[in-house]
């Protein structure tokens, strides 16, 4: 049964179906017209033994001649009109009464074709009667009587010649198309798919990218796209490996370095003690450095481990989160330049990951109030949300200076777009990330020197 599933196998099921369903589109009328030249023959042959009758001086032969002449033609009566009066007519005594009268004059090809479908079914010793138009004008009209079975034979040996050689033909044409089929399209394509299994093992290995060879143009160009497809694969793959080890050697240097300098703010904390004011005065500069040197190192590896765990989906309700995000954010306020507000509807749930909007907000919200104290003009740190159909459209908004221009020129990269003294450039580029793994955005709105605003869309549902 397997095989009937190939597209070799489905081609030469569907070419036998084909050849014989056109072949019985052709049967049935040929069939037809076989019984009726047969009818024809015999009104011809009827005619001719007539015609000897007509040759005798009174149109009378002895009953011995006339039987002869009927058996010679095949038939049990003949009745010809010359014209309006003279009418001949010989005959047998009738076997049986006449089954079925069939005029050959005004017969329609669907009534010809009805007619030998009947004659195909009907019972085997039927006596019929035909009339037709009688041949070179000898005549108004030639009736005659005969058995039906030779015709219905001769239909029969006909019929089966015709259907053995529709066979043949079906099961030929249906072999060439077979193996045609196998050489112009299965091969091939048995070849791409077996160049994509084994590219698929290993795509490292150049010397699996396909060379296109097909002959068949639209053939070439698959073979023609898979190749440009698996040179840019293999190439981005080579990249991502390069890539790997880089950051692999970042890691290690950032873990050493971060080492070293834990070490150096131990040895550094003395120094606040020292008797010499000039190095007490300068201690807190040179441990506030180190620190961030330290935050730096953390947060690349942090950002180096990369894979953040799959998000998890439950239902939750925005403005819990928004305010347990401002609460956590103002205990992290420096004097009271910021303040908090919060313009979210209670009603608005969603089915996202709670950790990830958690830490998306954290970021947003921090970077608008560290914005606004560096900016030391007070300000307010807004979150809004409305749901637009089946999306949640969320804006951390603030009143503060604007991201300058090299924040604004990196957005959304990691490590580029730092602009802040003691930032690392990463929370964005987080927040991007994270927004993206809950099948949301994160756009930057409008910034300007009277605000900021950026816009987190999650979708409602998972
Ligand atoms: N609301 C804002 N207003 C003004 N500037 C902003 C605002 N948000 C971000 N920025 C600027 O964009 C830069 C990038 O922000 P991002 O959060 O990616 O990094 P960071 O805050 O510097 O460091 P991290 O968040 O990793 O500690 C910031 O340094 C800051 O200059
Ligand atoms: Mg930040």
């Amino acid at each position: 049964m397997g095989f009937f599933k190939s597209l070799s196998g489905r081609f030469l099921l569907l070419t036998i179906l084909f050849v014989m369903l056109a072949e019985i589109l052709i049967f049935v009328p040929s069939v037809a017209r076989f019984r009726m030249t047969e009818l024809q023959e015999r009104l011809e042959l009827a005619q001719l033994a007539s015609l000897s009758v007509l040759a005798t001086p009174d149109d009378m032969v002895a009953p011995e001649l006339a039987d002869e002449l009927l058996d010679n033609a095949g038939v049990i009566n003949i009745v010809l009109r010359r014209n309006e009066v003279r009418e001949l007519i010989i005959s047998k005594p009738m076997p049986a009464p006449v089954d079925e009268t069939f005029d050959l004059r005004d017969a329609s090809p669907m009534q010809l074709i009805t007619d030998a479908l009947r004659c195909l079914f009907a019972p085997d010793d039927r006596v019929i009667r035909i009339i037709g138009q009688p041949i070179k004008g000898a005549g108004l009209e030639i009736e005659t009587v005969l058995y039906e079975r030779p015709v219905k034979e001769a239909m029969r040996d006909y019929g089966l010649n015709i259907l053995w050689l529709s066979a043949l033909i079906s099961i030929i044409t249906a072999a060439l198309l077979f193996f045609s089929v196998r050489g112009l399209l299965v091969r091939p394509i048995t070849k791409v798919v077996d160049n994509m299994m084994s590219y698929r093992d290993d795509p490292a290995d150049a010397r699996r990218i396909i060379e296109p060879s097909s002959q068949i143009r639209e053939l070439h160009e698959a073979e023609q796209a898979l190749q440009d497809l698996q040179v840019a694969l293999s190439q981005s793959l080579r990249q991502k490996a390069r890539l790997a080890a880089l950051g692999g050697a970042v890691a290690r240097v950032s873990h050493d370095l971060r080492n070293i300098l834990t070490t150096s703010q131990l040895l550094a904390d003395r120094l606040e003690v020292s008797s010499d004011p000039v190095v007490a005065r300068t201690a807190p500069k040179l441990l506030g450095a180190l620190q961030r040197a330290v935050t730096l190192c953390e947060s690349t590896l942090t950002f180096g481990k990369a894979e953040e765990p799959a998000p998890t989906f439950q239902k939750v309700v925005l403005r819990d989160i928004a305010d347990e995000v401002l609460e956590n954010d103002a205990l992290r306020k420096t004097g009271d330049l910021v303040d908090f507000d919060r313009k979210v509807s209670p009603a608005i749930t969603l089915v996202t990951d709670r950790d990830h909007l958690f830490r998306i907000l954290t970021n947003l919200v921090r970077n608008a109030r560290q914005a606004i104290e560096a900016s030391k003009v007070a300000g307010t740190v807004t979150i809004r949300a409305e749901q637009i159909g089946e999306e949640i459209h969320i804006r951390v908004e603030d009143s503060g200076p604007g991201l300058p221009p090299r924040a604004r020129d990196h957005l959304f990269r990691a490590f580029e777009g730092g602009a802040r003294q003691g930032g690392t450039g990463l929370g964005l580029a987080i927040s991007w990330e994270l927004a993206h793994a809950l099948g949301g955005t994160l756009e930057l709105e409008a910034t300007s020197q009277d605000g900021t605003c950026f816009l987190l869309v999650l979708p409602r549902k998972r």
